[in-house]
């Protein structure tokens, strides 16, 4: 199959087009590259030895969209492009409803005329807030508590209503839990700007002496240790759920619904004692307040991917600490360093 992967030089595109590579597909690439650099898709192509067709083009640019599905004969698309920090989403909602939202109607619009109606979406466990109950299953409430958050869950409705108005649709939303880690090659991993957001690739910092100390945010959870609790999944897992998702389309007409997730909750401070083994130092930390709108406890119920996709995530925290640690250890500059 010839796969378009929009978004795809950013962190979970470069390792989803590794691993549909290996499977022997083609891979298309578009990414605005406001948030990736071009260099990630060299080194999918150096881990793969093979091609990758790349168009600098965002998603919301109609003309450029239409373009690329007349260059080359996609089969299906994994539509992974869009913006992602919860912070800023709360800062400049209208950005971040107008770049994700626009996006994904464009996309879906191109689609459309072109005759291609074979989609993955990248969700988030973003779209069940906090959860009444752990593990998570695909039918929990859903709720969010950001703009960021909004943006996956009206993207999930918007694809509902699609597929309900037009049964040619084929639809996958993958709702990822945590994906970390990097790929084993130490070749490509993830890159973020500015100070990281997210905890591994703050630990990741830590250890490569770019950042002084974590802040753990909070240790007074009911949790077994007090500090947050999720589901951290290895991104090489997560990519080949994407591989998953895009050879089951074919059976699964209308739009489902699938968590990536392992099932295993791992705590702030378990995940920062497998960093320590993987760099073989102790990293400092200091506990401080909790972030708000964070959530004590959140980690999937992966039993609907495993029995329809046949997907299962097979690697651990600790698989993921050490090639997280190789990337960054043998990236200290990132892509542009
Ligand atoms: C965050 C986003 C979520 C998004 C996901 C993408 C928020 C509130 N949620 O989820 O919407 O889908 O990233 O991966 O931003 N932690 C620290 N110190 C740090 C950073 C994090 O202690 O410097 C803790 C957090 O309190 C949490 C855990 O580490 O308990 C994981 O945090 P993070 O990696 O940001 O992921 P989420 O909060 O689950």
């Amino acid at each position: 199959m010839n796969v378009l992967l929009t978004g795809g030089a950013g962190y979970i595109g470069t390792h989803t087009a590794v691993e549909l590579l290996q499977a022997g597909h083609g891979v298309v690439v578009v990414d605005s590259l406001v948030n990736s650099h071009e260099e990630a898709l060299r080194r999918v192509e150096r881990i793969t030895g093979r091609e990758v067709a790349f168009h600098r083009v965002d998603c919301t640019d109609a003309e450029a969209m239409r373009g690329v599905f007349e260059r080359h004969d996609i089969d299906a698309v994994i539509h992974l492009a869009g913006f992602k920090a919860v912070g800023e989403s709360v800062e400049q909602p209208l950005r971040y409803y107008r770049n994700n939202l626009d996006a994904l109607l464009t996309l879906c619009e191109t689609m459309d005329a072109a005759g291609v109606r074979d989609l993955v979406l990248s969700s988030s466990a973003t779209v069940y807030g906090d959860p009444r109950r752990v593990p998570i299953v695909e039918d929990a409430e859903l709720s969010t508590t950001n703009p960021y958050g909004n943006t996956k869950l009206f993207a999930e409705r918007i694809l509902d209503d699609l597929a309900t108005a037009d049964p040619s649709w084929r639809i996958i939303s993958l709702r990822y839990f945590n994906p970390i880690g990097a790929h084993p090659s130490g070749l490509i991993g993830e890159d973020p700007q500015g100070v990281p957001n997210n905890l591994f690739p703050y630990i990741a910092q830590v250890a490569a002496g770019r950042r002084e100390r974590l802040s753990v945010y909070g240790d007074d959870y009911d949790t077994p240790d007090g500090t947050g609790v999720r589901d951290y999944l290895h991104v090489v897992d997560l990519a080949n759920g994407h591989l998953a998702a895009v050879d089951h389309l074919a059976d699964t007409p209308g739009h489902r619904v699938y968590n990536l997730g392992t099932g295993q909750g791992t705590s702030v401070m378990e995940g920062l004692h497998a960093f320590e083994r993987a760099t073989g130092s102790a990293l400092p930390y200091t506990v401080t307040g909790r972030r708000p709108g964070d959530i004590a406890v959140c980690y999937a119920d992966p039993t609907a991917a495993s029995r329809d996709l046949g997907w299962k995530a097979e690697l651990t925290v600790d698989d993921a600490c050490r090639d997280a640690w190789r990337w960054q250890s043998g990236n200290p500059g990132g892509f542009a360093g």
